[in-house]
């Protein structure tokens, strides 16, 4: 088996119908109207943020959360992830009363249970939600900075990047950038290669979160290239959130071919029907990928990822 690793994946976004349904038995609330048959139900990306915000409302206790970070680890680890790199929202953990640092620490609880049953070493990227607004990014910025958790090592921004200018969030990216952070934002998803290039020209990231509508733009595409900044492609995401009809025309080979770096990763997998496995095995099947080139997958993985040296030189 190739051994893998996940850049981008939103810890709220990986619980399964399951233990949604599960959680929702526990505190008494219908979730009929986005869950049915053990799948979510939504038609486009507003609703599908809606149902993820629903879904995150019945994770309430530090239990809660440490239970569903153990599981999503664990899971990909039983399916050879060896690095997992997973977003946290304490913006949804407040909606339910729930303090950043306690949320957190239900998180780090997660990582160091999955860690001690499989191995797998894993960090969490603090986000902010763009379309919640700038002021709300900025203090998830401020949390990631000043927390001190060693297992919190970088920043992003996800939600619907088409609101707001990239400068309304230029404060909350210099925070984090001053306090050490690694830094990713989700761009060139739903908006085009202009949102790619304000997102590298304001927040100076290494990393972009999806990324791949730079393919309209060949500098820009000649730019990431150059600047070798790692594309987080979630390529099944971009299928059913309808960015692309189907997978023949999915950008990653030609990205890779124009000599971008490039990763792959689940985003939100319950939703998609993905998990990181079937990520990869679409990178063979339908990109036509040897074992070599899975496995250089994994290397950008983690050579972009957001760890200390030593981590990182174990892993390679
Ligand atoms: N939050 C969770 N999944 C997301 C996605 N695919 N794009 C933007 N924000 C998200
Ligand atoms: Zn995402």
């Amino acid at each position: 088996m190739v051994p893998k690793a996940e850049l981008h994946c939103h810890i709220e976004g990986a619980a399964s119908p399951a233990l949604v349904m599960a959680q929702a038995k526990k505190y008494g609330v219908d979730v009929s109207s986005f869950i049915r048959d053990n799948a979510y139900h939504w038609n486009d990306f507003t609703s599908f943020l809606k149902a993820y915000d629903r879904a995150a409302e019945l994770f309430r206790t530090p239990e809660d959360y440490a239970l569903l970070t153990e599981n999503y680890l664990r899971e990909i680890a039983r399916d050879g992830a060896i690095y997992a790199e997973f977003f946290t929202s304490p913006d949804h953990a407040e909606r339910v009363g729930l303090s950043p640092e306690s949320y957190t620490e239900a998180l780090a609880e997660g990582m160091r249970r999955a860690k001690s049953e499989t191995g797998i070493e894993s960090r969490m990227v603090v986000t902010g939600v763009r379309h919640v607004g700038a002021e709300a990014v900025v203090k998830a910025a401020n949390f990631a900075a000043n927390c001190g958790h060693p297992l919190v090592t970088g920043f992003g921004m996800a939600g619907d990047e088409r609101m707001g200018a990239a400068s309304d969030f230029a404060r909350a990216f210099d925070i984090a950038r001053e306090a050490g952070l690694g830094l990713t934002v989700h761009a060139g998803e739903f908006g085009g290669p202009e949102s790619v290039r304000s997102a590298l020209d304001t927040f100076a990231p290494t990393r972009i979160g999806h990324g791949v509508r730079a393919i309209e733009d060949d500098a820009l595409v000649q730019r990431i290239a150059e600047e070798g900044i790692v594309l987080e492609v979630c390529p099944i995401s971009n299928i059913v959130l309808g960015v692309y009809d189907r997978i023949e025309n999915h950008p990653l080979p030609a990205l890779k071919e124009a000599g971008c770096r490039v990763t792959v990763s689940s985003d939100d997998p319950p939703h998609f029907h993905t998990s990181l496995s079937n990520e990869y095995d679409v990178a063979k099947e339908h990109f036509g990928f040897d074992d070599g080139e899975l496995l250089a997958l994994t290397r950008t993985s983690v050579e972009a990822a957001f760890v200390d040296e030593a981590t990182r030189t174990r892993l390679l």
